[in-house]
């Protein structure tokens, strides 16, 4: 594992987008697995920009999103799809029908699980996951539990989270109660996995999940067992 710390958001962003840059010119047609949240924002900015100037390529990219809200739809500003569209999608050259994001509205979510996990083995598995880590150590929304699922479900959202993802919404009650997440066997089975992580605030459940004891009472704590991590932490905001 690498684990290392910057100075600045800025310096987060350039690394962060340096890394996923170079996993898609080694490979064009890369699968990258992407996050949402605040953290990420400056990363796609930042692949943006490359993209524009034509030192970037995504005409061949895959992407697979890690999780979105059971019950709104991708028309939703508040939907894990119009954040994806919004601050990467529309301004890079991907062809959207190459772009996976859970479908929250889904009539069965149950299937649309199950289809999600069979798109990710149709892919070959994801080359580069990248992840942050939320308040109360969890990746995607796989939230503290007593075992690590391995597959994409349908997660009751923990007050934390809610109280964390207010932030968006107008107020709380608006927070969607539930969410579908991609589950240990897409995000474990990442080649390689890229972790972003910005604010004081967090320092404490990074360094349980890095280094304290391997539970699913701390989902990241699973990736100590990965093989190929990297952590960039900034405390900047
Ligand atoms: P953040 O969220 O990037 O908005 O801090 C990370 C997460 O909850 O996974």
């Amino acid at each position: 594992m690498k684990f290392y710390t910057v100075e600045s958001y800025e310096k987060l962003c350039q690394d962060a987008s340096a890394i996923i840059a170079e996993q898609i010119k080694s490979k064009p047609n890369t699968v990258l697995g992407l996050a949402t949240g605040s953290t990420p924002i400056g990363t796609y900015k930042k692949l943006a920009e490359m993209n524009k100037a034509g030192e970037l390529d995504f005409s061949k990219v895959v992407t697979i999103n890690l999780d979105e809200y059971a019950g709104i739809d991708a028309s939703n500003d508040q939907s894990y799809r119009y954040f994806m569209n919004k601050n990467l999608f529309d301004n890079i050259n991907i062809d959207k029908n190459n772009t996976f994001v859970p479908n929250g509205k889904a009539e069965d979510l149950n299937k649309e699980c199950e289809a999600y996990d069979e798109r990710i083995k149709a892919y070959g598995g994801i080359d580069l996951q990248l992840l942050g880590i939320g308040h109360d150590g969890h990746i995607g929304f796989n939230e503290p539990d007593s075992v690590f699922e391995t597959k994409t479900h349908v997660v009751k959202l923990t007050d934390m989270t809610i109280k964390a993802n207010a932030r968006f919404f107008e107020n709380e009650d608006e927070v969607p109660k539930s969410a579908l997440t991609m589950g240990m066997f897409g995000i474990f089975n990442a080649k390689k996995i890229l972790m972003i992580v910005n604010g004081k605030e967090k320092k404490e459940i990074l360094e349980k999940a890095f280094f304290g004891p391997i539970t699913p009472e701390v989902p990241a704590s699973i990736l100590q067992l990965h093989g190929d991590v990297t952590v960039i932490y900034t405390e900047d905001k």
